[in-house]
């Protein structure tokens, strides 16, 4: 297969690039400058090098830099941003800071003729974002792009088949980004364009079949998009060697436990639903602190899982449904805990497997949800918005029964009809039970009631996000019938908080 190297440097759209990469049906893959050598990019034998951007300047001495001879290793680079003066730094050239004439947003920009710019006007409208730019083009250089205020918006090396550009190709901003990075990958890498889904599953499939032959493998199910599409995945490879363990903790949203066992019941496969509410109830009888709950949460679902793997007997290989930018997240190490966020994936360390599975590690979302309905999975459970490892618990707050957990899933299922029948679709969207009582009046009598609080949100990567602003009449519908159909909820409040402050989840 053939790939492209996204060397980050420090930027905020490494993933971007290589998704758009990827669309473009190359696969792409992020490393950051520190992690791989000019030995490593020969031996792995990319096609061509894309430097991201970076916060930094090139002449920090903090600033991120790599080893010069990768400009003559003879594979294509492609620097953006930062990643462009540093490739003009590297070379020779000069970079100066430009402090009172910075580019930020919608730049018109006058380009000439070089395969980079293939079929892109002379004029057109980029987005850029830099106060430093490349004062002297280095020498073997040419320079083939220019703004108003800055004179080498782009640079090449045709010989070299090395480049850069100032802006960003890679948002939708740049009217012919996409059109640039086709140029890149296309004319002047050579690619063919050989990443493509059905030769995923194919792949993926031939891979698994010859290396689990015979052997025992466990997929914990969530329910969950990525789980889902793992297991449906694994189960075309291997067959009835695949047992799938679901765990419903009685903290899913309406009818969602009996949904999964649906789905799965048809593909005719090992499937063992554990219906454990009771057991988690139990164990969060009486505890309201949001971290606590979740730690329960996460060492009951071992706690379960050990007592399968028991019944279940040695079991060879765990399933896990990691995806592409929880690798990636996780080897650029973590800032503080926000939450400590659980996921059915803690298992190995307490149920002894020889490995772990990860079929999906090189996928990004909408490329998993794309493998998901190849496989046969249904739209609804394919197109599923984020649900939170430990469910309901952390949209009930304080003390979680069975009563509020059923009063919750009524609610937030209206409110979720309500807003795909008016065909709003934000990034996720959801009910919280509030602990709060309040006065109402209903047929002329005094309620005593509980608060439902509605939240919608839109985001990119769910690390900030806005309040979504949807119409006051879905609002109203919404409100209307939580009142009416849901007894002991007399109040209906939206969440117009973005995150920050606020994250996601009240909990
Ligand atoms: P927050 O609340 O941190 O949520 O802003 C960001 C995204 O993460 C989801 N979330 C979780 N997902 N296990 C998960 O798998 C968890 O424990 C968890 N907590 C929050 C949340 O729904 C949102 O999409």
């Amino acid at each position: 297969m053939q790939k492209i190297l996204v060397l980050d440097f420090g930027g905020q759209y490494d993933m971007l690039i290589a998704r758009r990469v990827r669309e473009q049906g190359v696969y792409a893959e992020i490393r950051s400058y520190d992690k791989i050598s000019c030995e490593d990019i020969i031996k792995e034998n990319y096609s061509g090098i894309i430097f991201t951007g970076g916060p930094n300047s090139v002449y920090d001495r903090s600033s991120p830099h790599f080893d010069k001879t990768i400009l003559d290793l003879g594979v294509p680079i492609l620097g953006i941003c930062y990643g462009h003066q540093l490739v003009a730094y590297m070379a020779g050239g000069a970079i100066s800071s430009a402090k009172d004439k910075s580019e930020y947003g919608r730049t018109e920009i006058t380009v000439s003729p070089c395969p980079l710019f293939n079929e892109v006007p002379e004029k057109s409208v980029c987005w850029m974002s830099h106060t430093d730019y490349v004062s002297e083009v280095p020498q073997g250089f040419i320079s083939v792009a220019s703004t108003e205020s800055c004179p080498s918006a782009a640079i090449a090396d045709q010989s070299r088949n090395i480049y850069g550009v100032q802006f960003h190709p890679e948002v939708t901003h740049t009217e012919y980004g996409k059109r640039i990075l086709h140029n890149f990958l296309f004319a002047i890498c050579g690619l063919t364009g050989d990443w493509k889904m059905d030769d995923f599953i194919d792949r993926t499939v031939e891979k698994y079949k010859a290396k689990l032959k015979g052997k025992r493998v466990l997929c914990a199910l969530s329910g969950g998009v990525d789980s889902s599409v793992a297991a449906a995945l694994m189960h075309k490879a291997i067959g009835n060697d695949l047992t799938c363990v679901f765990v419903d903790h009685g903290l899913m949203r309406l009818d969602e436990g009996d949904e999964v066992e649906r789905v799965f019941g048809k593909f005719n496969m090992n499937f063992v639903r554990v219906n454990a509410e009771d057991r988690f109830l139990k164990k969060l009888s009486g505890v309201r602190e949001p971290e606590k709950k979740r730690k329960i949460i996460g060492e009951e679902f071992i706690r379960v899982f050990e007592e399968q793997a028991k019944i279940l007997g040695k079991m060879n290989y765990l399933v896990q449904g990691t995806i592409y930018p929880d690798v990636v997240e996780s080897g650029k190490g973590d800032a503080s805990t926000i939450k400590s966020h659980h996921n059915v994936g803690g298992l190995p360390s307490v149920i002894d497997f020889d490995g772990i599975v990860e079929p999906l590690k090189d996928l990004f979302k909408d490329e998993v949800r794309a493998v998901g309905l190849k496989l046969g999975l249904p739209e609804k459970l394919v197109m599923r918005q984020p649900f939170p490892g430990p469910g309901l618990a952390v949209r009930i707050i304080g003390e979680i029964t069975k009563e509020k957990a059923d009063v919750l899933r009524k609610a937030d299922a209206i409110f979720r009809e309500e807003l795909e029948n008016a065909g709003f679709k934000p990034s996720q969207y959801f009910a919280v039970l509030t602990d709060t009582q309040s006065v109402g009046v209903m047929g002329d009598a005094r309620t005593y009631g509980k608060t439902i609080a509605l939240r919608a949100v839109t985001t990119d990567d769910f690390m900030t996000a806005d309040w979504a602003k949807i119409p006051y009449d879905v609002l109203d519908t919404a409100s209307r019938r939580i009142t009416n159909e849901v007894r002991s909820v007399n109040r209906v409040v939206y969440d117009v908080t973005s995150k920050p402050p606020s994250t996601v989840e009240w909990e």
